[in-house]
């Protein structure tokens, strides 16, 4: 055996058993959250979109025409063109930056049979997503496959994921899932806290966009995430990002309860995501994941429609949450670094691809 071999073959060992003891944890944990299990659990056919269209956006009634977008598009950087009607068909995505990642599973460029579109056209060549879909960049395998077969099952809602993950096969979510876990996580949309954010309406990607000459309106208790730049968003770029508007305040309070547990009102996140937030074992990366995206899921676990094998150990998570404690840890968890499951938070894995925040005067940053 050669040294190189050796050294991998330890490396293996190691991986195995904080493996081994991370499920062995999850599982005492799991114990302990047995009562609360199964209680609101919904079937598919009850279930309904959350009325709260912020996190859970619908497509505007009126649609401003703000850009015909003819002819060939361009992103900077990249020497490629596709027309809008290219870039807007989901089954054949554009990949502005081929030399970026590895070759794509055919599922991932192009889909599949039955419906399946290609996974890239969603959650981007990156893997890092829109807000309105989700961040799949450097998550486990083991996630993955996992939130899949939730999908198929009805143990998670989301209709574009239903409807597909149906007619996928294993084969293709395999590969899937580990194409999309070898991506590097990156920021990807700044939080600002702000008192006022632009006018906005939902496009028909369902992406929220600014309302051209409307003007600002209080922030209130919503999360507004907006396209660093609106055209290269709606050319998919995987280059530029988003900006995340939060409530004054929402980072302070949402650290007490992430770090501390808010008073018995939840339990550290650590215990379970890792010490970064950044993913331990089978339990996902969170941090610097898209906060819209984050306050979904979290309001998904307390009504019960996210109820995986495995999502049973956030039903205590959010048990006593209020909508607004889920907009301040959404916020916190947002802004934390985007990492490695093993690296610190500052892992080299991770790299800031969207740094620039749209331009917001009074509104502070996040460390
Ligand atoms: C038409 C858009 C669309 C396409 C195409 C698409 N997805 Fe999704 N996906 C979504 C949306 C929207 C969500 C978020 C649902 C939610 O808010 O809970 C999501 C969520 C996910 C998640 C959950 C992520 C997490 O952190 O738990 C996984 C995994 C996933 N998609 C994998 C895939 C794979 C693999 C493909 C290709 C076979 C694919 N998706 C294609 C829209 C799409
Ligand atoms: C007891 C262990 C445990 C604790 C504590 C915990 N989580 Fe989780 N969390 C999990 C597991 C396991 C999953 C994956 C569930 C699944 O597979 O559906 C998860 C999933 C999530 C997700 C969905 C991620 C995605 O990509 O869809 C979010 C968001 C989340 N947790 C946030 C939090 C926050 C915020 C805290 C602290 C306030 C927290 N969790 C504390 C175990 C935990």
């Amino acid at each position: 055996m050669t040294i190189e071999k050796r050294k991998h073959t330890a490396r293996n060992t190691k991986e195995n058993m904080r493996r081994h003891f991370a499920r062995i944890f999850i599982f005492v944990l799991a114990l302990a959250f047995l009562p609360v299990i199964f209680i609101g659990a919904q079937s598919s056919e009850q279930w309904k979109l959350p009325d709260i269209p912020w996190a859970f956006p619908i497509r505007g009634k009126v649609q401003p025409v703000i850009d015909e977008r003819n002819g060939p598009q361009h992103v900077p950087g990249s020497a490629k063109a596709y027309t809008q009607d290219q870039i807007d068909d989901l089954a054949n995505p554009p990949d502005w930056f081929p030399d970026e990642h590895t070759a794509m599973p055919k599922v991932v460029s192009s889909g599949a049979a039955g419906g399946v579109l290609g996974c890239a056209s969603c959650h981007l060549a990156s893997g890092l997503g829109h807000p309105e879909s989700a961040n799949l960049a450097g998550l486990s395998a083991a996630y993955i496959v996992r939130q899949l077969a939730d999908f198929k099952a009805g143990n998670r809602m989301g209709e574009a994921m239903n409807d597909m993950s149906r007619n996928l096969s294993d084969e293709d979510a395999r590969q899937a899932a580990e194409w999309f876990a070898a991506l590097k996580p990156s920021v990807w949309q700044p939080v600002v806290e702000i008192d006022r954010v632009p006018k906005t309406f939902i496009n028909m990607h369902l992406m929220r966009m600014p309302l051209p000459g409307a003007g600002d309106e209080p922030v209130g208790s919503r999360i507004i995430e907006l396209p660093q730049d609106v055209a290269r968003a709606e050319s998919r770029d995987p280059h530029s990002g988003f900006v995340a508007y939060v409530p004054k305040g929402s980072l302070a309070k949402g650290k007490a309860f992430v770090t501390t547990g808010g008073n018995g009102k939840t339990i550290q996140c650590a215990i379970c995501h890792g010490p970064s937030l950044n993913g331990l074992g089978e339990v996902p990366a969170i941090a610097g994941h898209s906060p819209m995206y984050l306050f979904r899921q979290l309001y998904y676990f307390k009504d019960g429609s996210r109820h995986g094998s495995m999502g049973a150990l956030m039903k205590g998570v959010v048990a006593q949450m209020t909508q607004d404690d889920m907009v301040a840890v959404a916020a916190y968890v947002a802004s934390l670094p985007p990492g490695t499951e093993e690296g610190s938070s500052t892992g080299a894995a991770a790299e800031t691809s969207a740094s620039t925040a749209a331009g917001t005067s009074d509104g502070k940053t996040a460390k």
